[in-house]
């Protein structure tokens, strides 16, 4: 079981060594008046915990850059950051999400890039200097399946070590595993978190073959 944190506010949370704020914090309402993110970038998904905890256990060298992907309120870029030294961007085509990453960052005491862009679009110039891709539920609709393959090719042949994905399971995320264990050797298992509370869901571990 892990310590117990005291939290020191009412909606902040801590999961994974990170100080997290819920959509009934003060500065989240605040923040949502102004900028409200549109592709489901509105809230920390479960995904984000399940990724956290396994990093926990299978984790990244410390001080490496990663780049996160679609990463909406930046979580897991801030756990990188917070718990492995990790020199993180956090890339989101909807530029809404940042103020709410910025945030995060400020809040754990980390330093997180962000870049507005659509991941679809990376190109290996914008991948070489990275050693790990990152991403938590990024493939939520058919059109991003494909895609999603393609970036994580681009990612690997331009020297990319690993690209970890989780996901609670949807088809699409299934079909771009297929993929990906055609071409790469990829890891696909079932894994969960049990901080702030229980989720459950799939993590994919790709390298290079
Ligand atoms: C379901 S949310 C997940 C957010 C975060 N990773 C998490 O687990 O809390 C999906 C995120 O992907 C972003 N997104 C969707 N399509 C994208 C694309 N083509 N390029 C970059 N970001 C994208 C959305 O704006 C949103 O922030």
């Amino acid at each position: 079981m892990p310590r117990l944190q005291r939290v020191p506010e009412a909606n902040v949370e801590y999961a994974y060594g990170i100080y997290l704020l819920n959509t009934k914090h003060r500065l989240i309402k605040t923040l949502r008046k102004r900028y409200q993110p549109s592709i489901h970038g509105h809230r920390t998904w479960g995904s984000s915990f399940v990724l956290m905890d396994y990093l926990t256990h299978n984790g990244i060298r410390r001080g490496v850059k990663g780049m996160e992907v679609g990463c909406g309120w930046g979580p897991a870029s801030v756990f990188c950051a917070r718990e492995f030294k990790a020199k993180m961007t956090a890339v989101d085509l909807d530029s809404a999400v940042f103020p709410f990453v910025d945030v995060l960052a400020e809040l754990n005491a980390v330093n997180v890039k962000t870049r507005k862009a659509d991941f679809t679009k990376l190109k290996k110039a914008d991948l070489a200097d990275q050693q790990y891709l990152i991403g938590s539920d990024i493939c939520f609709w058919d059109s991003l399946v494909k895609p999603l393959a393609r970036l994580v090719n681009r990612a690997l042949s331009a020297g990319v070590k690993r690209v970890i994905i989780t996901d609670p399971g949807r088809p699409t995320f299934y079909e771009f595993c297929d993929m990906m264990a055609q071409k790469h050797d990829a890891r696909l298992q079932e894994w969960y978190a049990i901080e702030p509370e229980r989720f459950e869901g799939e993590v994919i571990d790709i390298r290079a073959k």
